[in-house]
């Protein structure tokens, strides 16, 4: 869908301004309905869900590397929209072994669209739109903003008979304050994977910490930024294409610790000054900001200060309070 008219961009700027930018001042009631028609989902599907697939990119790439279980027999996506996290998990891990996919959405178009969209990708599996009583995998992506608490009871309900949920939100501080609750509530059930580099309380929680979000940066396919599609579309919308924040949770049950007790993840975006670099860094004894110099490693350095390729998940090597090396991991 290359050939937007002026219309279809109208409609994306009422869509986007119904729920995208509704998390900074949500209210906690749930949002109604919004999908008037087939359009709006391709609408979507061409352009908002292609942005959240770039974050799924990310989160999926990291999951490879961190112990997080694979092959799940039954999917659920819930709040599934036109699919896109389905299908972000089954392009990047592929259906082996998948018996079942629920696309579950309360606008039923949405849920037929979505399975549509997926059918080619989920091999052999069935594809249902009604919920499972349990699931291997629970999907949630960008659901949190325009869930009232209603629909949260039944959220975590709903997670209470996964045995493994990936959680993609995008990255605003609401969404990502009320990630860092979850994690909370569902730790008690679950392993956390990911983003943390350990399992204990988050340690955005501790005093000082009320206006930090733990949030990490996405980096779009680079034929993007030379896109006419793309172009036009961050003119109309407003999208700064080189920005792409997110939040998430991986969380399983059973899994073992496989995290080395240096690892340390940088949150957020680098504060780069002359020759140092202030990074809010989370380890094991909670999140705290440290300078790295220029002088340790220039490579690394630049890393920093450039929209991120990987997780930013580094071995940090520490000489009294100072870090003096940040060798990725893995
Ligand atoms: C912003 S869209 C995200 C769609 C998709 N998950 C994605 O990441 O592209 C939120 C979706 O959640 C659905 N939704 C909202 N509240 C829901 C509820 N209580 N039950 C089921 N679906 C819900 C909406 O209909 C919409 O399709």
């Amino acid at each position: 869908m290359n050939d937007l008219r002026p219309e279809d961009w109208d409609r994306l700027r009422e869509l986007r301004s119904a729920f995208l930018e509704r998390g900074e001042t949500t209210t906690g009631d749930a949002l109604s309905d919004y999908w008037g028609s087939e359009r709006d989902l391709e609408l979507y599907d061409a352009t908002f869900a292609r942005r959240i697939g770039w974050r799924w990119a990310a989160v999926l790439d990291e999951l490879e590397s961190r112990a997080f279980p694979r092959a799940p027999a039954v999917i659920l996506d819930w709040g599934c929209g036109t699919g896109g996290a389905a299908r972000a998990w089954l392009e990047h891990f592929g259906a082996d072994g998948l018996t079942d996919l629920h696309l579950v959405d309360r606008s039923l178009p949405a849920a037929q669209f979505a399975a549509e969209r997926v059918r080619p990708l989920a091999g052999s599996a069935r594809i249902h739109e009604e919920l499972p009583a349990t699931c291997d995998l629970l999907l949630l992506s960008h659901v949190l903003d325009e869930t009232g608490s209603a629909d949260r009871t039944e959220l975590l309900e709903l997670c209470s008979r996964a045995h493994s949920i990936v959680w993609l939100e995008p990255g605003h501080q609401a969404s990502a304050r009320a990630l860092v609750t979850l994690r909370e509530e569902l730790r008690t059930r679950f392993d956390v994977i990911a983003p943390c580099p350990h399992r204990d309380t988050c340690g955005l929680l501790a005093p000082g910490h009320e206006r930090d979000w733990c949030h990490h940066f996405a980096t779009p396919p680079r034929s993007v930024f030379q896109d006419g599609f793309w172009t036009r579309a961050s003119r109309e919308l407003g999208i700064d294409l080189r920005s792409l924040p997110y939040s998430f949770l991986a969380l399983a049950t059973a899994q073992p610790d496989t995290t080395p007790a240096d690892v340390g993840r940088v949150l957020g975006r680098p504060r780069m000054e002359k020759g140092r670099a202030r990074l809010d860094l989370c380890t094991r004894t909670g999140v705290q900001t440290r300078d790295y110099l220029a002088r340790f490693d220039k490579q690394r350095f630049r890393e920093l200060g450039e929209s991120p390729e990987r997780a930013r998940l580094f071995r940090v090597r520490e000489e009294g309070e100072r870090i003096v090396g940040l060798d990725p991991f893995p």
